[in-house]
This record gives structure tokens, C-alpha cells and sequence, in this order.
């Protein structure tokens, strides 16, 4: 399983993201969330966010993300907690208020402040800052961005610090596997943290790829090199891969074995990569269909939760490492 494979193989984790309604309500499904020796680590695919803990100003429910936190202590999995500030899933209350500097920063730390007590104790990470760069590569459009400028970046962690000190701190993005501008951006936003004396421990590619461009192991192996250089921990925290067309053909299903593969592989060539994590396991339920209509398949069961070709590509990558 793979957990246990991860784990023997040198990783801290194999986890998954877990869908908040399925795991209520299908119990095929939380069978599989809650065996830790397939799944090691947990992260709330939703219920953490800002829209779902504060949705209007000073309104803390924890309702959701607690039935993810609860998975996770229940069974001693690590709990990934995701995400603190992020442009998106973030009320309108936030982000179409008119603010200043003094009144964004007392806002941002009510926010870190009650969510990262609530969940004190019990988070292995936090992904403190979601997708502060655009895919071009220019720093992301956003309310923090329009009333600080950069200083939300150290801003940012440095109140998460302050609220929860023994946590690993996160900076999370997306398509920064492809070693390009983006992840020029995000070595650049590192250094920002890092000049301004602010606490960072880590980097997330959440690697939600595409089957047959997805990088080779070591290429994603040297991109992965260039953050763990300067000091931080990296990790696979969304990891899926997608076909562009449906239904997959047989071959296309023997290359996304082989893409999963050279992901999880190059997560196994790196020091400090502590773990991966699919972001939700079943092709049953996964975001990409009503974001990328036509597409998907991404995940390593299938939605009858047969465990797919990628998934024994996964099984044999970590096996024989
Ligand atoms: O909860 C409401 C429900 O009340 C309503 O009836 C329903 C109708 O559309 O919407 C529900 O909210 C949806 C929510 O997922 C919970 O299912 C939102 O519309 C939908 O936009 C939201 O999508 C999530 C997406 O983030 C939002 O940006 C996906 O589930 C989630 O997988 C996705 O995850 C993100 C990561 O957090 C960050 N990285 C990218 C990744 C994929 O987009």
C-alpha cells in the first residue's frame, strides 16, 4: 500500500486530499481515506479555506475542515492544513473591501490568528500563502497585492509564526514543474521572505499536470534542487494528472503511469522532498472536469475505485527505491 511504501522508501508520506461531502456520505469512499497504510496524510480539499472558516468578517466556522482534521486524528495520519491567503475562495468581504495597510494587516491576522489556534497542534503544514505568482509570471493581481505590494509575502508568515510556531510553513503553487518563468517568480518570492527575516520551511508544487507533458524525473528532480538549495523543504502537495481527452486511450493510460511515476521518482531523488500527495484519489470526484471540461481521469483509481495503471506505477516507484 502505499503509505507504507512511501514511508519504507524514505518519505514522511504518501497522502491525499480529502473531497469534504464524499467523506460524509460515501462509504466506499472514506474506506480508502482512512486506511493510513494507503494514505499516510490527509489535507481538507476545501474546508480550510477562507470562505469556508470566516465567510463573513469575524464569523469563524470550522465545521468543515474539522471532518478532515478528524480523519486525520482519528487514524494518526499527518494532517496538511490549506490555506491561509489565497486570491481565491477568498469572500468578497476581503476581497472587494477598501482597505489600508493597518486595516488589511489587522484583518489578515484575525484570520491567521483564529484559524491557526483552532487547529493548533495538529497540523504537520500549513500552506500559508496559495499562488502569490500568475502563469506568466508577474506577481499575482489581488487585494494583498494592491494594498502591499510584496509585504504581504513576509507579512504573511511572519503572523503564522506568531499563531503557530511549531507548524512547517508553506509556500503552495501550481505549474511550477515546468521550470520556467513562474518558477523563477517563486524562487524570487522565497528570496523575499527569506531578505526580510521572515520564517519560510517549505514549498508545495501542487503539480496538477497534463498525461505526455508532464517533465521528465530529472528534470522535475533539478527544479525541485533549485528551492531545496536555499534552505526549505519541498513536497507534492496536489498532484494529479489529467488526460486532454476522454476516454483515455490504452497508451495514454500507460503514459500517465509513466508521468506519476517520474513525479514520485523525482520526489525520491531529493533530500528534503518530504512526501506526495494526490489531490483526492478516485476519478469518482476531482475538480478538473468542471474546470477543464472534456479532460480529467487525473487520479489513480478509477471512479469504481479500481486502482488504475498509474496507481501501480506509483506502487512500483516507490518499491524499488
Ligand atoms: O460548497 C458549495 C455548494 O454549497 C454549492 O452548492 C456548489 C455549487 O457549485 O458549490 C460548492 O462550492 C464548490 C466547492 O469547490 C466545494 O465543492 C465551489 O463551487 C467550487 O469552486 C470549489 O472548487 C474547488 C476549487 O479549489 C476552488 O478554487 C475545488 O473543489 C478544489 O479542488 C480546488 O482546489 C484547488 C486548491 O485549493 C488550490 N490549488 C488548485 C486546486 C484546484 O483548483
Amino acid at each position: 500500500q502505499l503509505n507504507d511504501l512511501a514511508v519504507r522508501a524514505g518519505l514522511l508520506y504518501f497522502g491525499t486530499a480529502v473531497g469534504e461531502s464524499a467523506s460524509g456520505s460515501d462509504s466506499a469512499y472514506a474506506a480508502i481515506v482512512n486506511n493510513k497504510s494507503e494514505f499516510g496524510q490527509v489535507v481538507p480539499e476545501n474546508g480550510q479555506k477562507w470562505d469556508a472558516t470566516e465567510p463573513s468578517q469575524g464569523r469563524f466556522t470550522f465545521t468543515s475542515g474539522d471532518i478532515t482534521a478528524n480523519i486525520a486524528k482519528r487514524n494518526g495520519q499527518y494532517l496538511r492544513c490549506h490555506t491561509l491567503v489565497w486570491h481565491s475562495q477568498l469572500p468578497s468581504w476581503v476581497s472587494s473591501g477598501s482597505w489600508t495597510r493597518a486595516s488589511l494587516t489587522s484583518v489578515m491576522e484575525v484570520h491567521i490568528e483564529n484559524v491557526m489556534k483552532h487547529y493548533i497542534g495538529q497540523c504537520y503544514a500549513w500552506d500559508v500563502l496559495n499562488e502569490a505568482v500568475a502563469d506568466s509570471g508577474a506577481w499575482r493581481d489581488s487585494v494583498f497585492l494592491q494594498v502591499f505590494g510584496t509585504d504581504y509575502f513576509p507579512l504573511s508568515f511572519n503572523l503564522a509564526k506568531k499563531y503557530d510556531p511549531d507548524t512547517k510553513l508553506y509556500y503552495n503553487d501550481y505549474n511550477l514543474e515546468y521550470n520556467g518563468a513562474k518558477t523563477n517568480k517563486a524562487i524570487e518570492l522565497v528570496q523575499i521572505i527569506q531578505n526580510a527575516g521572515a520564517p519560510i520551511d517549505g514549498v508545495g508544487f501542487q503539480a496538477h499536470l497534463i498525461v505526455g507533458s508532464t517533465p521528465s524525473r530529472a528534470n522535475l528532480a533539478t527544479t525541485l534542487r533549485r528551492f531545496t538549495s536555499m534552505g526549505v523543504d519541498v513536497a507534492y502537495t496536489e498532484l494529479d494528472i489529467r488526460h486532454g481527452s476522454l476516454p483515455a486511450a490504452s497508451s495514454a493510460l500507460v503514459t500517465q503511469g509513466n508521468d506519476y511515476a517520474n513525479v514520485v521518482g523525482s520526489c525520491l531523488d531529493v533530500d528534503r522532498c518530504v512526501g506526495v500527495t494526490v489531490w483526492g484519489y478516485t476519478d469518482k470526484y476531482s475538480w478538473i472536469p468542471s474546470t477543464f471540461p472534456g479532460t480529467g481521469d487525473a487520479l489513480i483509481y478509477d471512479s469504481n475505485f479500481q486502482k488504475k495503471a498509474a496507481w501501480t506505477s506509483v506502487s512500483s516507484v516507490l518499491a524499488a527505491a
